[in-house]
């Protein structure tokens, strides 16, 4: 049974030197190729390497930067659920590691996906308020499985998988990539199919979640995500009316 809550003294030895690891090796590996808004954003919620993230601390940093928190939760949270606790600001987040014998492949998030990759740019406002505007999309239409499915793309090509575009170069801020080892080199590797973010071909656009993404959506900005949600309201109605 997973923890439903984090009781920061039951992280053992192995829980610290997991981090550890996995936290060194993957900022090696993003440097040069995440987004300068991740890296600052991992100083800001100052995360470590030899410091397992103590999520009372982490929300006292969020909460006056951008009023966000965190919400823990034992598993992957159902839709419903999950963008129920989006909607109050409050990302649903694991509390347990992989063991060493994980280390490369695990059937479902734990915190280092969850926290390591998805907490920092919680401070970035744009980005909180995109998710925030998706989310209350979402629950506009939970009882809709197709219009769920159509956001699910959103979601999976934005803050899963998503490119963006700095100072001339092409970098990764999708936390499906950021906490990914084989996929951080994959997603910028320029035999990759990229396209400019674009809400209706993304909803046209069914994934995969047993393989490395064989396509990316690439934005300019988080300031030009959030400004498309009046687009992926309105994309969604106009598809579901076509669906009835
Ligand atoms: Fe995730």
């Amino acid at each position: 049974m997973r923890p439903t809550k984090q009781i920061y003294a039951n992280y053992t030895e192995e829980d610290f030197a997991v981090w550890k690891l996995l936290y060194n090796r993957q900022m090696e590996i993003l440097e040069p190729l995440a987004s300068e808004a991740y890296l600052k954003a991992v100083n800001k919620v100052n995360f470590k390497a030899n410091e397992i993230p103590d999520f009372k601390k982490t929300d006292s940093i969020l909460a006056p930067l951008t009023g966000w928190g965190i919400e823990v939760v034992p598993n992957l949270c159902p839709q419903k659920e999950f963008f129920e606790f989006l909607s109050k600001k409050k990302f649903t987040a694991t509390c347990w590691l992989r063991t060493m014998a994980q280390l490369d492949y695990l059937e479902e998030p734990d915190m280092f996906h969850d926290v390591f990759a998805h907490i920092p740019l919680l401070t970035d406002k744009a980005y909180g308020d995109f998710f925030l505007g998706m989310s209350k999309i979402a629950l506009d239409f939970i009882d809709n499985p197709n219009a769920i499915e159509l956001l699910s793309r959103l979601y999976w090509f934005t803050i899963e998988f998503g490119l963006i575009h700095e100072k001339g170069q092409l970098k990764i801020y999708g936390a499906g990539i950021i906490s990914s080892k084989g996929e951080t080199h994959h997603s910028v590797d320029p035999k990759i199919k990229k396209y400019d973010f674009n809400v209706e071909q993304i909803m046209n656009t069914p994934y995969r979640t047993d393989i490395m993404q064989d396509k990316y959506f690439v934005v300019d900005s988080f300031e030009q995500l959030y400004k498309s949600l009046p687009k992926v309201r309105s994309c969604l109605e106009s598809k579901l009316q076509t669906v009835a």
